[in-house]
């Protein structure tokens, strides 16, 4: 593949290329064999791939891979808004968009590009995107592959308008699961939580690890940096670090509602977790000439060395 031998390369371990719809899609690959797939509609990462070359996020059969649509699956990213309020779509603008490739994006630190495929995407406003929602911004993301599978986004919104704005923000992660009937999230106990199925109204999680059996769709407040989703038949666990992102979302969407999803199959919920990294509570401002920036960094690991590796109250990075 180009980038086995002692020195990597890492300008061979990025290839772009066309989807079927002629949109560009750039994948990333890791020295060991994984790979990282991100599309230029939405910036959305639409697979990640461990050394075996296993799927590790859903992705629908039934997505449709064309704007206006989202893709239903990957890392969507949601922003200026999460969820469905005023006039704006459904989780945003930014998903539906077409993002562009940047080659010199403003620098960011040397840990962030080290020993990592990388690539740097932005989005800026359109006359459109402008009438619904008038604040000029630049979003730039990274999203990088380390050389051990690790899968990192780095999202950077810069406010280039003359006045402050506000927006909410998340990474919508479908997880992909063996069956969702033996996962667990562990790190959001006894944290309180708005509840999207009872009118956003606020409640406090028992002590156990989250477990599931029903439609579950929750923003969970004030998280910790490092939370696991265990997924005991597959013996293996996501961790997810986050930093910048105060909130997490859980959704799962059951029976009744994937069926009344056109671009979702009936039982592909059995095969799906999102568990989003988020600001969604306390909606983010920027002032003029500022920029916020919030990162996610996702890693596999067998369930065995988790209970080591996991500690929920360690920093993200
Ligand atoms: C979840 C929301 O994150 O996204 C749900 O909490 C929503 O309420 C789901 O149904 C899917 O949204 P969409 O717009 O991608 O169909």
């Amino acid at each position: 593949m180009g980038h086995s031998g002692a020195v990597w390369d890492q300008r061979a371990a990025i290839e772009i290329s066309k989807d079927w719809n002629g949109i560009d899609q750039i994948l990333l690959r890791s020295p060991r064999g994984g790979s990282a797939r991100v599309s230029l509609h939405g910036g959305q990462v639409i697979s990640w791939r461990n050394d075996k070359g296993e799927e590790l996020l859903f992705t629908s059969a039934k997505a449709i891979f064309k704007p206006p649509k989202a893709i239903r699956g990957g890392i969507p990213i949601c922003f200026p808004q999460f969820g469905n309020c005023g006039s704006l779509e459904q989780h945003g603008f930014a998903r539906n968009k077409m993002w562009v490739i940047e080659e010199n994006p403003p620098p960011l630190p040397p840990n962030d590009s080290n020993g990592k495929a990388f690539i740097d995407l932005l989005l800026k406003p359109s006359e459109e995107d402008l009438k619904g929602w008038p604040h000029s911004f630049e979003f730039r993301l990274r999203v990088s592959l380390a050389a051990n599978g690790d899968l990192s986004m780095i999202s950077r919104v810069r406010n280039i308008n003359g006045k402050p704005f506000t927006y909410s923000f998340a990474y919508h992660t479908y997880l992909s699961v063996s069956d969702i009937s033996e996962v667990r999230i562990e790190g959001l106990e006894t944290l309180d939580y708005l509840d999207n199925l009872c009118q956003k109204e606020r409640f406090t999680e028992q002590g156990d690890a989250i477990t599931f059996e029903s439609e579950v769709d929750r923003v969970y407040l004030s998280t910790p940096n490092v939370i696991a989703v265990l997924d005991h038949e597959k013996k293996r666990t996501f961790v997810i670090k986050k930093e910048g992102l105060p909130d997490v979302v859980v959704w799962n969407p059951w029976d009744k509602k994937s069926k009344a999803m056109a671009d979702f199959g009936d039982e592909e919920y059995k095969y799906m977790l999102c568990v989003d990294g988020a600001a969604i509570e306390k909606p983010i401002t920027i002032k003029p000439g500022e920029e916020w920036t919030g990162r996610l960094e996702l890693s596999v690991v067998p369930s065995s060395y988790c209970s080591e590796y996991f500690d929920p109250h360690q920093r993200g990075f």
